[in-house]
């Protein structure tokens, strides 16, 4: 039998990305570019390809902040300037791309300027037009909590620049529906919302909460405490900016269950300085086992908060790019709930896995 092969080749492209807020993300991310370039083989990633896509394929074009001790730095010098506090795994050379100054609105709270040194006489540059002249394909929203305001208008200069759009803040931006509809009208994808760390908090309690469920236990209550102290723990100790971060974090976890009625409290606890980017997360479930015997179960998990967000980037952004480059436009589930701890529509890690691995190898 004469077998016919067809072999579609599709020629090699980078990514080109521009990130909003060079934190501890963005830096562990810059950091994690490099690393697995000069490393393809270390250990840390769960995909090396993606379609076509290597980290190495990931560039970035275009970083903004409004920190003056980031703005007009290389952005290989910004990713480790105060008040970043991440761990340096990698050496980043000179990149050629110098941080620019954005538009503050609601990104610095109160509380943290004396913190986020603004330079107030600077003012922001023309962001849709900056996103145009980059040549950026994707734009990664890295944002503070509570940055209501801030991310919107981010996301409205991506629309106006025709830029994906990464949102890994918890603002519902791609969840939601007016907004996915804009991205449609304009032909763009976005995904998101509030990145879902590679082994972090929340994978772990949906992971556990699941399991108990699956094996006929019932839930009766649980809690998940964090505390960290890098920028995000500080700037999340104004309750009133994390309002969206507890609806995300609980939803992620009480949309999974069967059984919705229990008691859950969930979300950022405390800022302590000495952890910088060390997470600490608190697990507890309470319920009834077989014969109505009461359980506990109690777990800690002690990780790198940014790098822990940063290898499941750098698969958002190379799946992202394949759906711009299929033609996909508006929310892309398939990426969002794999990816992101509020997607428009949630379903389990399990399928979500699945789900993603059939939309990358299409
Ligand atoms: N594992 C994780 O690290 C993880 C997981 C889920 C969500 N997130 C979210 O990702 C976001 C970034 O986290 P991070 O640790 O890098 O925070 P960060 O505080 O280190 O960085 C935020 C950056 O944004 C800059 N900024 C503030 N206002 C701005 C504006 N208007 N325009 C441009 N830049 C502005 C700040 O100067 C700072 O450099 C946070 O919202 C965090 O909650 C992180």
């Amino acid at each position: 039998m004469l077998l016919h092969k067809y072999v579609i080749i599709f020629p090699m492209s980078k990514i080109r990305i521009a990130i909003i807020g060079v934190g501890n993300c963005a830096s562990s991310l810059v950091q994690g570019i490099e690393y697995y370039t000069d490393n393809p083989n270390a250990s840390g990633l769960m995909y090396k390809k993606i379609g076509q896509y290597k980290i190495e394929d990931i560039e970035v074009v275009l970083a903004i902040d409004v920190d003056s001790r980031k703005v007009g730095k290389d952005v290989s010098e910004a990713i480790f300037s105060e008040p970043n506090c991440t761990k340096r795994f990698s050496n980043v050379p000179r990149k050629g791309v110098i941080v620019k100054m954005g538009n503050v609105l609601d990104g610095v709270a109160d509380h943290m300027k004396d913190l986020i040194k603004v330079d107030l006489s600077q003012s922001s540059i023309d962001i849709v037009d900056e996103l145009k002249k980059s040549g950026a394909d994707i734009c990664i929203c890295y944002l503070p909590v509570g940055s209501s305001k801030a991310v919107r208008f981010y996301a409205q200069a991506c629309i106006d620049a025709g830029v994906a759009f990464i949102n890994a803040i918890p603002e519902f931006i791609c969840s939601d529906v007016e907004w996915s509809k804009k991205f449609s009208e304009k032909k763009i994808p976005c995904a998101g919302d509030d990145i879902k760390s590679q082994v972090g908090a929340t994978i772990l309690h949906r992971m556990v909460t699941r399991l108990i469920e699956d094996r006929g236990h019932k839930i009766d209550n649980t809690y998940q405490l964090n505390i960290g102290g890098n920028t995000d723990f500080l700037n999340m100790k104004d309750e009133s900016r994390i309002v969206s971060k507890r609806i995300s974090k609980t939803n992620a976890v009480t949309s999974i269950l069967d059984n919705k009625d229990i008691g859950v409290r969930i979300g950022p606890s405390d800022y302590i300085p000495h952890l910088k980017d060390n997470k600490v997360c608190y697990i507890n479930v309470k319920g009834t086992q077989f014969g109505g015997v009461p359980f506990e179960l109690d777990l800690k998990l002690s990780v790198e908060d940014s790098p822990n967000s940063a290898g499941v980037m750098t698969e958002i952004i190379r799946s992202l790019k394949i759906a711009k480059d299929r033609g996909l436009s508006g929310n892309i589930n398939e990426i969002s709930a794999y990816a992101f701890k509020s997607p428009a529509s949630q379903i389990r890690d399990d399928q979500a896995k699945k789900v993603f691995e059939d939309f990358i190898n299409i």
